[in-house]
């Protein structure tokens, strides 16, 4: 339980709350926090109230016994200046963010078209398609970081496949790049991986989303949809056969779980085994079904424990640091006690930018802040959906992201 103490008993290792102060009114990022430094006392002291709050529980001391004297609140420096010109540089992070956001969801309509069109037979669409899929794979290795996150935004049913065949492309072009591919796969990689299920168009919808347990002749059908694939694209000169290779060969496996039936993993290409990775990795942190959602931290650790023996070993190791110790869309509690999201990863994979769940600052108003040089915090554990509240889910969840920037652009 909080309690009242007065700004004169403050002390480092204290955990406090600015609970009735607006968050505009100081100079703070957040508005509870564990005193780290004497500074900060000071500028508790400077926000000119009489008293906040502090938490025993996550305090590492008690208040001072006795009252101490306040410095005399510097003029020369207005600490609510310096957190305005703080707030504009963060701004034009979050802004960054919000254009690579922007692109990526104009992207995803694009392929729904694209794709659209590849299906109804029309060539034409599909040399758009390569164009495309060699347009953003471009612009997105650019900015690596911000594009992982993107990676983990939700989509209808209609738009599943669209959004999850942009999420396989464009992060199978990240772990192309990780292992070194040339220009000219990193263009196969792009389309490929971006027709990689097109097959699945041809399977009812009742049986593709179906959300109980398939028969055996629905999953039959299912497993059928790499054939699809390639005989869809067949009839498209402009298709080459590594292309095709992506499609047909990306759920075959180091054992007998993968299909088509027949296939020796170790005789099937290096573009097919990133895409087989990918493939699983966002169907683990994009799962339709929400309760089976996982974290990246999660997914990742899925894929090492159970999957690792199915795919290939040093590729899997490749794509488990390209994503870092904390993948964006990591939910994560900080040594601060607060809970936080990552959304990208700067120079220091310990170090990421994240967004803080705090009940007195409007989520619109949420800025990315770097651990260790924004605010004096580290991530303390990584937390997995089911640890948050739904007030905090609903401020932080990868999947109500789109709401924070339609939120923050009407403000
Ligand atoms: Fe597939």
């Amino acid at each position: 339980m909080l309690k009242k103490v007065s700004v004169k008993r403050l002390k480092v290792g204290l955990h406090i709350h600015l609970k009735d102060i607006p968050w505009f009114k100081h100079s703070f990022f957040r508005s509870n926090f564990k005193i780290k430094k004497s500074q900060e006392i000071d500028e508790v002291q400077g926000i000119g109230c009489e008293y906040v709050y502090y938490d025993p529980q996550r305090s590492d001391c008690e208040p001072l016994q006795v009252d101490a004297k306040v410095k005399p609140v510097s003029k020369t420096v207005n600490r609510r200046d310096i957190k305005k010109k703080k707030s504009s540089e963060l701004r034009k992070r979050k802004d960054a963010y919000i254009n690579t956001e922007k692109k990526f969801l104009s992207s995803a309509k694009q392929a729904n078209r694209i794709m659209r069109g590849v299906l109804n037979g029309q060539i034409s669409f599909c040399e758009e398609a390569q164009e495309m899929a060699h347009e953003f794979a471009s612009f997105f290795l650019k900015d690596i970081h911000t594009t992982l996150n993107l990676i983990n935004l939700s989509a209808s049913d209609d738009e599943a496949l669209y959004f999850h065949s942009l999420n396989v492309s464009i992060l199978s072009c990240m772990l192309g790049r990780e292992v070194g591919i040339n220009d000219s796969d990193m263009h196969t990689l792009a389309f490929g991986a971006l027709m990689h299920d097109i097959g699945k168009a041809k399977i009812p919808k009742k049986i593709l989303y179906k959300p109980s347990v398939l028969t055996k002749p629905e999953l039959e059908m299912v497993k059928r949809h790499p054939l699809y694939g390639v005989g869809l694209l067949s009839g498209m000169k402009s298709v080459n056969k590594d292309v095709m290779k992506i499609i047909y060969h990306h759920h075959v496996r180091n054992g007998p779980s993968g299909y088509p039936e027949g296939i020796s993993f170790k005789s099937i290409g290096l573009l097919p085994k990133i895409v087989a990775i990918v493939d699983l990795y966002d169907n683990l942190i994009n799962h339709r079904v929400v309760e089976k959602v996982l974290t990246p931290h999660q997914a990742l650790a899925n894929l090492y424990k159970s999957n690792a023996k199915l795919l290939d070993e040093k590729i899997l190791a490749h794509f488990i640091r390209m994503l870092g110790v904390y993948p964006p869309g990591s939910l994560c509690e900080l040594d601060s006690g607060e809970i936080a999201m990552v959304v990208s990863i700067g120079d220091n994979p310990l170090l990421p930018d994240v967004i803080i769940y705090d009940q007195n600052i409007p989520k619109n108003e949420a800025m990315i802040l770097r651990l260790g040089a924004d605010i004096d915090s580290k991530v303390e554990r990584i937390v997995s959906r089911k640890d948050l509240t739904e007030d905090q889910l609903q401020y932080l969840s990868p999947k109500s992201k789109i709401g924070y920037y339609v939120d923050s652009k009407s403000n």
